[in-house]
C-alpha cells in the first residue's frame, strides 16, 4: 500500500477513537451526558433491600455494624439473649435460605405496582454479594446461604416477563473488609481495596447483568479519586454494553452527592417540596424505620396507601422519581403488607397514570390555597397544556384551587376515571370546582383523586 493511503485511514481511526471516547473522567464531561429519557418518564421504581441482614431481621440492615462496630446495646443484648456466645455475623449467612424465592412471583408483584424500574441490592455494606462474584470468595449467595444467583434469576424473570428496567444497587465501601480498613488507615493514599474488590466487582456486575441503572452507595468516607468512580463512569458511558441506556445516581464519592452524576438522590427519603433544577429521586421506605425487613415491625410502622400516594404526588410534582423500598424476608418472601401497598399503588396508577407517567412539572408544584394539592402537567397531541391536580381528599366542597389561571368559560375540569366535566366558577382569584355527589360504585379510585384541567394559561 502506498504511503499516501495511510494518512486518511489513520485520521479516520483517530476520529472514530475520539467519538468512542466521548466522555472524559471529569465531572464537567460526565455531567454533560443527557439523562436517557426512559428514566424520567417511568417516575416510579421499586428498591429491594435483601441480604444476610434479612436473617436477624432486627432493627435494620446495619445490624452487623451496630452490633460489632458501634456496640449498640440493643443489638449486643439481642445477640446475648438469642445466640451462643461464639456466634458470628458470618454464621447468619447459612440461614439466608431463600427457599421461597420465586423471581417470577416477585416480578408479577412489581409489574402490578405500575413501577417502570427496580433497583436490586446486589451488595450492601457487609460485602456479601447476591451474585456469584469472582471477587467475593465464599461470601456470596452461590457459595453460602441460598446457593443461587439471586441477581441473575431476578434479571432473567424481569426481562422475560416485563418491560421493567433492571437497576442494580452496589455499595462502594464495606464496613469491615481488611483491605478497606487498611486503605482507610493509610488515609486513602493506597487503593488496594478499590483495585481488587470494588472496581472489579462493578465491572463484573455491568458486564454480566447489563443493568439499566447503576445505583451506587457507600460513598461518604472517601473521595471519588480514591474510588476511581469517574473512570468507571467514563467507561460506563463510552464503551460498556449499556452505554446508551444506562442511568446512574450521585453517590460516587464524599464530595459528589446532590451535585454530580446522573440523577440526584441527595439524602435517603429526600423530598424537598419544591421544584429542583436537576432530575432527582426520592429513595424511601414503606417501613418508616428500616430498609431491610424487620420481623418485629408493627402495622403503624408502614406507610398507608394515602401517605404513599401523597409522597408520590409531591415527588413527581417537583421533578423527582419515587423509589419505593421493600425488604424481602430471608426465606425469600415479599411480606403481604408490602404486596398490598404495591398492588394498591398499581390500581391507582391504572386510573391515574396519565397524571404521573411522562409528565412534566408545572409552573406551580402545589396549590396556593388548598393544602395537599400537587400538580403535574403534559402537552396533549395538539400541543395544548393539560394540568393535573392530585387531591388528597374530596371532603371540602367546592374544591378551591388558587394556582390555575383559567382562560375563560372554555376551561374544563374533569376527574380521571370519571366521565363528564365539573362545573366551576371564579371565587376571588381562585377556581371553585363543584364536584357532584358520586356514589361509591362510581368513584374511580379509593384514595387521591386527580382533576384534569384544560385551557389553563399559567
Ligand atoms: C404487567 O402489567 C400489565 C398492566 O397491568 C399487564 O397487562 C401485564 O399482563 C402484566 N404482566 C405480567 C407478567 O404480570
Ligand atoms: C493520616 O492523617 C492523620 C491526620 O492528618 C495523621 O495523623 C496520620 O499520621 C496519617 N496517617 C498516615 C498513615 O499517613
Ligand atoms: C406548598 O408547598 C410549600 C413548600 O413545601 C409549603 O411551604 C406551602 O405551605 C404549601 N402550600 C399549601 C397551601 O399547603
Amino acid at each position: 500500500m502506498a504511503a499516501g493511503q495511510w494518512l486518511p485511514i489513520t485520521l479516520l481511526s483517530l476520529l472514530l477513537f475520539s467519538v468512542a471516547a466521548q466522555y472524559q473522567p471529569t465531572w464537567e464531561s460526565l455531567d454533560s451526558r443527557p439523562l436517557p429519557a426512559w428514566y424520567d418518564e417511568a417516575k416510579v421504581g421499586i428498591f429491594i433491600t435483601w441480604g444476610v441482614f434479612s436473617v436477624p431481621s432486627f432493627m435494620n440492615e446495619w445490624f452487623w455494624y451496630q452490633w460489632k462496630g458501634n456496640k449498640n446495646p440493643a443489638y449486643v443484648e439481642f445477640m446475648l439473649e438469642n445466640y451462643k456466645p461464639d456466634f458470628t455475623y458470618a454464621d447468619f449467612a447459612a440461614q439466608f435460605t431463600a427457599e421461597f424465592y420465586d423471581p417470577n412471583q416477585w416480578v408479577e408483584i412489581f409489574n402490578a405496582s405500575g413501577a417502570g424500574y427496580i433497583v436490586f441490592v446486589t451488595k450492601h455494606h457487609s460485602g456479601f454479594t447476591n451474585w456469584p462474584s469472582k471477587y467475593s470468595f465464599n461470601w456470596n449467595s452461590m457459595d453460602t446461604g441460598p446457593n443461587r444467583d439471586l441477581v441473575g434469576e431476578l434479571a432473567k424473570a424481569l426481562r422475560s416477563k416485563t418491560k421493567i428496567h433492571l437497576g442494580l444497587y452496589h455499595s462502594l465501601f464495606e464496613w469491615f473488609h481488611p483491605l478497606y480498613l487498611q486503605d482507610k488507615a493509610n488515609n486513602y493514599t493506597t487503593q488496594d481495596f478499590v483495585n481488587t474488590k470494588t472496581m472489579p466487582e462493578l465491572y463484573e456486575l455491568v458486564n454480566n447483568y447489563q443493568p439499566d441503572i447503576v445505583w451506587s452507595d457507600g460513598d461518604w468516607e472517601a473521595s471519588d479519586t480514591y474510588w476511581k468512580s469517574r473512570e468507571f463512569l467514563a467507561w460506563l458511558y463510552n464503551s460498556s454494553p449499556v452505554k446508551d441506556i444506562v442511568v446512574t445516581n450521585d453517590r460516587w464519592g464524599k464530595e459528589d452527592r446532590c451535585k454530580h452524576g446522573g440523577f440526584l438522590t441527595c439524602s435517603d427519603r429526600y423530598n424537598p417540596g419544591k421544584l429542583q433544577p436537576r432530575k432527582w429521586e426520592n429513595a424511601m421506605t414503606l417501613d418508616r424505620s428500616s430498609w431491610g425487613f424487620r420481623r418485629n415491625a408493627q402495622l403503624s410502622s408502614y406507610l398507608t396507601i394515602e401517605e404513599l400516594l401523597e409522597t408520590l404526588a409531591s415527588t413527581v410534582s417537583c421533578g423527582g422519581n419515587l423509589l419505593v423500598n421493600v425488604g424481602p424476608t430471608s426465606d425469600g418472601r415479599i411480606d403481604p403488607i408490602y404486596e398490598e401497598r404495591f398492588r394498591q399503588l398499581g390500581t391507582w396508577l391504572q386510573v391515574n397514570g396519565e397524571a404521573i407517567y411522562k409528565t412534566k412539572p408545572w409552573s406551580h408544584q402545589n396549590d396556593t390555597v388548598t393544602p395537599g394539592v400537587w400538580y403535574t402537567s403534559r402537552k396533549d397531541d395538539e400541543g395544548n397544556l393539560l394540568v393535573y391536580a392530585i387531591l388528597q381528599n374530596l371532603k371540602t366542597r367546592p374544591i378551591v384551587l388558587g394556582a390555575p389561571n383559567p382562560t375563560d368559560s372554555s376551561t374544563t375540569v374533569s376527574m380521571l376515571g370519571y366521565s363528564g366535566n365539573f362545573h366551576w366558577e371564579m371565587q376571588g382569584d381562585s377556581m371553585a370546582i363543584s364536584v357532584p355527589p358520586i356514589t361509591v360504585d362510581k368513584l374511580p379510585c379509593q384514595w387521591a383523586w386527580v382533576l384534569k384541567l384544560t385551557g389553563i394559561v399559567n
